[in-house]
Order: C-alpha cells, then structure tokens, then sequence
C-alpha cells in the first residue's frame, strides 16, 4: 500500500491515483483530471489547504507552535517582539547589527503624518478604538502612494517599517481620543511596547517610565499574538493581497476580520463572562449552565489545539507577574476556579475542551488597566507582522493567483424581466 488516494467517479468508472505529500496534502488539480466541473464543498475550509506556508507551524494535537521552526515558549523566554517581527518576515533571527539597523528603522517610523492626526480627530465620540484603528491603516495608503509599487523590495520593506512602527501609535491615539486625552507623540528613546504604554498612559509628567515588569509581560503578549498562521484575518490578508492591493489596504482588510467578535473578540468576552459569575461559588452553577448548552465557556476550546494551547501556559505565568506589580485581578480567583473545575469535569475533558490564549490575556490586559475596547486593538498591533509576513511569502509564491473562490449557486435558473405590474408581492 503506497502513500497514494484514488478517487473513482462512479458516474463514469474513471479513476485518478495521487500521491499524498508529506504534510497530507493532495493537489485539488486531481479531482480536475477527473471531472473539471466537480467541486469539493468546504465553506469553513476545514480541508482545504489555501496556501503553502514556511512562517508558523501549528500542530494541534501536540500543542505546538513555532515560528519559522522556533518553539513559542523559546521565542517568548529569550526573545522580544520586535526580532520576533523580522523573525516572521524573513525566516532567520538577525545578527546582532542586522537586529540593531532593523530597531532602529523601527523608532524613527513611528511618527504618522499630522494630516493622520486630523483624520482620527474626525470620528465620533464614542468611536470604537477598533473602527478608528481599522479606517486610519486603510486611510495610510493615501499617505504613501508609492507603495502600490509591491513588486520593489526596497519599497515594499519601507512599507512593512512604517506599518509596523505606526501601529503603536495609531492603537495609542484611537484611545486618546475615546477618552478625550490629547494625544501623547512618540518617544523614540523608548522601546518599543514601552513607548506604547507611554503614548497610552502619560498626562502631564515629562516622561513617562512604564513598570519593566509590565512592559516585558505585553512584549511576551505581542510574542505571542504575533501570528497563528490561516486564521480569518491572516486569510483576508493573503485574499486581498492575491489581487495586488498595497500593504495598508490588505492590513486594513485583515484588521477587519479581527475586529469580529469570533476572532479578536473572545478575549473580552471572557471578562463579560467572569464578571457575570462574579464569585467562584457561582462557578459550579455556571458549568452546568454551559452543559445543558445554555451558552459557552469563553475561552475556552480551539479549532486547532486539541490539546493545551500552549500560549496559554505562558500567559498564565505572565499573568502571575502582572499582578504581583499591579494587585490581582479579582476576577481571578473566579477564572483559576473555573479552570479547575472544567479541567476535571469529562464534559469538557471529552471534548478537548482546554484553555486557549484569551483565557487569561484578558484579565491582564484589564489590571494593566487596558479598556475592554483595546484588548482586539492590542491583538492587531503584533498581529501585524504576521500579515506581512504572509502577505510578502504570497507575493513571492508563484502558485498564488488571485483568490477566487468557486460556489454551489443554489438561486433561481433564468427567468425573465417582468414589468412592475407582473410583479407578485406589494
Ligand atoms: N464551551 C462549552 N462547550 C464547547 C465550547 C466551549 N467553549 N467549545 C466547544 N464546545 C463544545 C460544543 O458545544 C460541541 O459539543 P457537542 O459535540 O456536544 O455539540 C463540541 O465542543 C465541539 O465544538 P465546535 O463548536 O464544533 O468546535 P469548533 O472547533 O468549531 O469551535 C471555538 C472552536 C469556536 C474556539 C469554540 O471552542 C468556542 O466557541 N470557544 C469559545 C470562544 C473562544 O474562546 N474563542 C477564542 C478562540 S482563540 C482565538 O481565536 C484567538
């Protein structure tokens, strides 16, 4: 028996044999060979391989993932976001000089143009930081109209410099702004996630010195969030990006897909969730709730990690170092008693039901004294090396043509153009 399928059209007694790749996968031009007209149904792409990937592999049965082969845990130990970004983008760790020339392209890209500042002064009160954040990254394409020049590398690197260094800086301002807080400009002596807390937090000090403690624990945080390969918003980026739009148009459009409350929103909605339970005596009450199907336990279960998702584990431990600075969370007493009984309850154990990575990055995010609103926005802002990264390996992947997806149409057959007194209906 070979590493081989067969598929047999039994309408017509044709057979096609392909061999199956190592990562079992089989070419889909298979099943054109055997009828150019049949399609294979997978809305959700629980099947379908979209692309080729060398930037993160996630295998979630053993609960691993890597960056371009590197362990998460390693990366989130040793390492800090900003290597991590061009570790995604180019597939190697820099050497000491590539790294240092590479932090500082970062810091002097951090400005945006005062017009951008006009821009985000525009929205409306109560604008949602995500919105905000979501328009001004689609708006910078207009800034910088050179870079729908994707096919010149020196081009498309300014873009991914400025994508990543403004993302702080826009995340910062579309708080400011829903807070009513003039905006605070970039402090290029800063780092990176320390400059960030500092656009977030200072009033009127001269500097503002964020806690290395919570300045390291939403690095480790940006680690993390940093890619998952083809989730929604990875795979709006490589869709919009398959048609040759610039860089800021495909992150705008990805960004969007995080703003969904099924992608970047589950880890507010963990807190909803806590703050409705309120006690850990109302936990067991909860957990039976939720298996009587009355609802779901948020922050809970992956498509992917059947096992522990192993961000989990390390934002747990972050977790426990943030709150030694900053006070505990009360709600955590109620999350480390729900995790407790669902771990030892087979409703969830049977299904494979374990913490995933908004599990506990809410409840730090809210003791560091983030507003519910940013916690999609503090995920878009590492996401975004992500996205580039696949939006550069698809530019350069020769298989890649435009994404256009086939569909079962299931609408009327023709008919004709009635006039508006033929019509049924009022
Ligand atoms: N609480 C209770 N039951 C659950 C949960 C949960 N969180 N998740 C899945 N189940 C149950 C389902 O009811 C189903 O049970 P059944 O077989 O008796 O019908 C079974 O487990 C399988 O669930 P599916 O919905 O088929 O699993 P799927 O892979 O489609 O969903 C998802 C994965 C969406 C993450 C789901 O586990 C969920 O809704 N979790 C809560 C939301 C959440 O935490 N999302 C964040 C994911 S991480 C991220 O996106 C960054």
């Amino acid at each position: 028996m070979g590493d081989t399928v067969t598929f047999t059209d039994d309408r017509t007694g044709k057979s096609v044999t392909v061999p199956v790749e190592a990562d079992n996968t089989i070419p889909s031009s298979a099943l054109r060979q055997l009828d150019p007209d049949l399609r294979v149904y997978d809305p959700a792409f629980f099947s379908t391989a979209s692309c080729t990937s060398a930037v993160t592999h996630v295998d979630g049965d053993a609960g691993i993932l890597r960056y371009r082969g590197y362990p998460i845990e390693e990366l989130a130990e040793r390492s800090d976001y900003l290597e991590v970004a061009l570790l995604l983008l180019t597939g190697e760790l820099p050497g000491a000089e590539a790294l240092q020339r590479w932090r500082q392209e970062i810091t002097v890209h951090t400005y945006v143009h005062e017009n951008v500042k006009h821009f985000m002064q525009q929205f409306h009160h109560d604008a949602h930081p995500m919105g905000m954040l979501v328009s001004t990254v689609a708006a910078l394409s207009t800034f910088y109209p050179d870079a729908k020049d994707i096919f010149d590398e020196d081009v498309r690197h300014k873009q991914i410099v400025r994508l990543i260094a403004k993302m702080p800086t826009l995340a910062a301002f579309a708080h400011r702004y829903s807070v009513g807080m003039p905006f605070v400009y970039p402090d290029n002596s800063l780092d990176y996630t320390t400059n960030f807390l500092s656009m977030m937090w200072k009033v009127a000090e001269p500097r503002y010195d964020a806690h290395p403690v919570l300045s390291r624990a939403l690095d480790v945080l940006f680690v993390l969030h940093a890619d998952h390969e083809q989730n929604c918003s990875t795979t709006a980026m490589r869709t919009v990006g398959s048609a040759h739009a610039d860089p800021y148009s495909a992150t705008a459009a990805a960004a969007a897909a995080l703003y969904g409350p099924r992608h970047g929103g589950a880890n507010e909605a963990v807190i909803h969730m806590l703050e409705g339970i309120a006690t850990p005596a109302g936990v067991p009450a909860f957990i039976e709730r939720v298996k009587r199907g009355e609802g779901r336990l948020m922050g809970f279960g992956h498509r992917v990690y059947k096992n522990y998702d192993p961000r989990a584990r390390i934002i747990k431990r972050t977790a426990d170092e943030v709150f030694a600075v900053v006070g505990s969370n009360p709600l955590l007493d109620v999350a480390l008693a729900l995790e407790e009984v669902a771990l030892g309850d087979d409703y969830f154990t049977e299904r494979q039901l374990y913490p995933n990575v908004d599990f506990y990055s809410g409840l730090i995010y809210q003791a560091m004294g983030f507003p519910l609103e940013m916690f999609t926005v503090l995920f878009a802002i590492p996401r975004t090396a992500g996205w580039l990264a696949h939006w550069v390996e698809l530019l350069g992947d020769r298989d890649q043509r435009i994404a256009r997806p086939r569909q079962r149409y299931i609408g009327p057959g023709e008919r004709h153009y009635p006039e508006l007194a033929e019509r049924p209906g009022p």
